[in-house]
């Protein structure tokens, strides 16, 4: 395993605070592309982080088995579980790496990976997945992701990050695309699922602090960029919020 559980942990409160949900029609979709019922299903979600897709799934009724190696972000998914229970199914929080799963053959019905397979092993996580999966179950993969191209003022965000941080992987580069999960399904369904993200510039500039590139950044820089940021936001939206052409990337195999 890449160690790089540290690189989250290190920016979980941030991640915590600022990082969207994904919209409910991920969900509707992750049934029907799947086949599985989420009411009732056992998933594993790996690399769990924070739990946004973990708490998601429970919300609809699955039994979540949340796999995370960041010490951080899984304490943050276990006191937002302690607070939200009625009546809800259980949570299991596991710190394990996903690329080897402490789970028996055939337990679940789906294995996720929301925002998390590409910090894997492809060959060795999609192996694990298979192994705890039930027969007839399914893997899933989705990134919510900026929809760059839909907004000038989105683009313009972005290309400030793939100026000014070296290790930038996102829609200012030209070569960037949606990590290869489905080239390692045999039977594979994609969705593109837009949506809106209405959110203040605050909140915004936390979800940037929570990346992975920003945090390997040094603070002076991470704060360098994140006033630069908002400067040319407050300019651009004085009211203060933003409305953040979003989508969300699903893939589904098994
Ligand atoms: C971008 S976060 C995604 C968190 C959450 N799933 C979400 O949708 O917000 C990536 C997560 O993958 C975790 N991760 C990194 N390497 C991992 C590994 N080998 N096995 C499992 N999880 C890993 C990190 O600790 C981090 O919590």
């Amino acid at each position: 395993m890449r160690n790089l559980a540290r690189v989250f942990d290190s920016v979980a409160d941030a991640y915590d605070a600022g990082r969207p949900t994904y919209p409910d029609e991920l969900y509707r979709a992750l049934a029907e592309v799947s086949g599985v019922e989420l009411d009732g299903a056992t998933t594993v979600d790996v690399g769990a982080g924070t739990g946004i897709l973990t708490h998601a799934l429970r919300a609809r009724g699955s039994q979540v088995i949340a796999v995370d190696p960041g010490a951080e972000m899984l304490a943050r998914l276990v006191s937002r579980t302690a607070g939200a229970g009625g009546g809800r199914p259980a949570v299991a929080a596991v710190l394990a790496d996903g690329n080897a799963l402490p789970l028996a053959d055939g337990v679940a019905d789906l294995v996720t990976y929301a925002q998390s397979w590409h910090w894997l092993d492809p060959v060795v996580s999609i192996a694990e997945a298979r192994r705890v999966l039930r027969p007839g179950g399914a893997i899933a993969g989705c990134w919510n992701l900026h929809h760059a191209a839909q907004a000038e003022w989105l683009a313009a965000y972005e290309s400030r990050l793939a100026e000014a941080v070296p290790t930038y992987w996102g829609p200012a580069v030209e070569e960037w695309s949606v990590p290869p999960i489905a080239a390692a399904f045999e039977v594979i369904e994609e969705r593109w699922i837009p949506w809106t993200r209405l959110v203040g510039i605050e909140d915004f500039l936390l979800d940037l602090r929570s990346h992975s590139y920003m945090a390997a950044l040094s603070p002076e820089a991470a704060d360098e960029l994140v006033g630069r940021q908002r400067r040319e936001l407050r300019e651009a939206f004085p009211e203060g919020v933003l409305s953040v052409p979003m989508r969300v990337y699903l893939a589904v195999g098994r």
